[in-house]
């Protein structure tokens, strides 16, 4: 298959394409082969700026999107999940080549944004405050309100939805945004900027910034004009972001971190469906998936069964070429990525687990990784504990619903569980114990943009996505009006 053509290197400002104010470009790379794809734009702090200034002359009162009706701003929307559509076959190849994702989730991921895109417009007239009876002669009622520029820091393994849904909580809202796409994967999101201009935004309403999260993206969380940061990526660096709002204009956090997400498969489970989708809950996107499951319980009656057929499963895993499309797994993301997931694969082995299964490194072109099985996975261990963003699954044995409960929630995470029974009373056992902003029965990965989603503990703050998702983009006005006693 031939590569798709690069159509876009430049920043996003104003509805216009430019060049980083430094003039310093960046290299962007095709993890399959570890060759470059092409030179993009290197915004820092000064591109920043500039385009926070346009995000805010965007935002004052009297302009034309001040001005525009909600419901315009929803049929805007509607129209960029239809540019979206009309060209996600490039934007999937675009999407494939710059992330290493197999072209069978592209298909899957770009496929499913133009929906999501429109489910979410379809709130930017159905936003709306309440009345309150308060004591006394008073009208009281609430506004909700866009907060104003919000900064996005988009992580690189799902770049294009994660990019689109942020914008479009923002922008159903009413706010104006500033978006960094991440190092490793820009160019989707400059595609993404063309369809922005295309479907009729005004200038300085969305401004896409690609550069580095030390300089870009500390521009954005250290910004004195920037009212809102939405996050996803690291926990590490969701502290530095929340610590850099602290120190600045206190600008509002919603974070989208880390997971170490417990999937509990108890012996009444159906055995094989239970294996199958917990093998897809650990190696999809070869493990580069923030709600992995990537610790699997599993109840010492079935525990050797299990294990057999994992490994089994993981052998038969097909790794390679991501535009073949009867390829499961490519590459992770960049050479940091592959060697964390080796390191990661090494304690595991220093510290006792029974690796089954993979453990290596495939060739030496582009950052392939075998299927890797452990058994005999202890809590303690560090593959137990850390996140490892690769394809390693950690069999873990346990033997009373009362045990797995605890040790579930022993960890410093909480974005995702999933529990695997036919008994209804150990899956509401589970669900309602387990500290996790999501927990899935007999299913996993399954999620819509009506659905909260995010952390407890150092996996989030905040949540994205329903009603509750867009509240991180709203303030609330509460509006009091003294009126004649007699019309009380
Ligand atoms: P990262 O957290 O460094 O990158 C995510 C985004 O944050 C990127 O756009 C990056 O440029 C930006 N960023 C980095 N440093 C920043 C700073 N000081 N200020 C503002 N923005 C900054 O994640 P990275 O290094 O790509 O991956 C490391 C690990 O993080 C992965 O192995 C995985 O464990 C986890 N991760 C989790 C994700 C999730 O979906 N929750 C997504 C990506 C990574
Ligand atoms: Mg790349």
């Amino acid at each position: 298959m031939t590569a798709p053509e690069i159509k876009y290197t430049q920043a996003f400002i104003n509805n216009e394409f430019v060049n980083s104010v430094s003039g310093k470009t960046f290299v962007t790379l095709n993890p399959s082969t570890s060759e470059k794809i092409c030179d993009v734009q290197e915004g820092d702090k000064a591109d920043i700026d500039l385009a926070v200034k346009a995000a805010r002359e965007a935002f004052k009162l009297g302009s034309t999107w001040r001005r525009m009706d909600a419901s315009a701003r929803g049929r805007l929307l509607l129209k960029l999940a239809d540019l979206i559509d009309r060209d996600a076959a490039y934007i999937r190849e675009l999407e494939t080549l710059d992330n290493g994702m197999v072209i069978n989730l592209t298909t899957r991921t770009i496929g499913g944004i133009g929906n999501d895109a429109r489910s979410l417009a379809g709130w930017a007239d159905k936003i709306h405050g309440k009345t309150i009876p308060i004591d006394g002669d008073f009208f009281c009622y609430t506004r909700y309100e866009p907060v104003g520029v919000v900064g996005a820091i988009i992580p690189w393994n799902f770049p294009a939805p994660i990019l689109v849904n942020k914008l479009c909580h923002a922008l159903v809202c009413g706010d104006t945004i500033v978006i960094k796409p991440a190092e490793q994967t820009p160019l989707t999101a400059l595609y993404i900027a063309s369809l922005i201009k295309e479907a009729g935004f005004p200038p300085g309403v969305v401004n896409i910034v690609p550069g580095y999260g030390p300089t870009a993206g500390a521009a954005i969380s250290e910004h004195m004009d920037v009212d809102v940061v939405s996050f996803t990526g690291s926990t590490e660096v969701g502290r530095l972001i929340q610590a850099a709002a602290g120190r600045t204009n206190l600008k509002r956090v919603a974070l989208e971190m880390g997971g170490k997400s417990p999937n509990v498969v108890f012996a009444d489970c159906d055995l094989d469906y239970a294996v199958e989708m917990s093998h897809q809950a650990l190696f999809l996107h070869c493990g580069q998936v923030c709600i992995a499951g990537s610790r699997t319980f599993v109840q010492e009656e079935i525990y050797d069964d299990f294990v057999k057929k994992s490994v089994a499963r993981a052998k038969r895993r097909t790794v390679g070429d991501p535009f073949d499309k009867t390829i499961e797994g490519g590459p992770q993301i960049d050479q940091d990525g592959l060697d964390k997931v080796i390191e990661m694969i090494e304690s595991g082995k220093k510290e006792g687990a029974k690796l089954e299964c993979g453990g290596k490194r495939i060739g030496d072109k582009g950052y392939f990784v075998e299927s890797t099985v452990f058994s005999d996975v202890t809590d303690d261990m560090r593959i137990a504990k850390e996140e490892i963003f690769g394809p390693v699954q950690q069999i873990i044995k346990f033997k009373t619903l009362e045990e797995v409960r605890d040790r579930a929630n022993n960890t410093t995470y909480g974005l995702a569980a999933a529990v695997f029974t036919k008994d209804i009373d150990k899956a509401f056992s589970i669900a309602n114990t387990v500290q996790a902003g999501t927990v899935w029965v007999n299913t996993y990965f399954v999620g819509s943009s009506l659905t909260p989603f995010g952390g407890y503990k150092t996996s989030g703050v905040g949540r994205e996505n329903g009603m509750e998702g867009l509240m991180e983009y709203l303030e609330i006005k509460t509006v009091i009006v003294k009126i004649p006693e007699k019309n009380s």
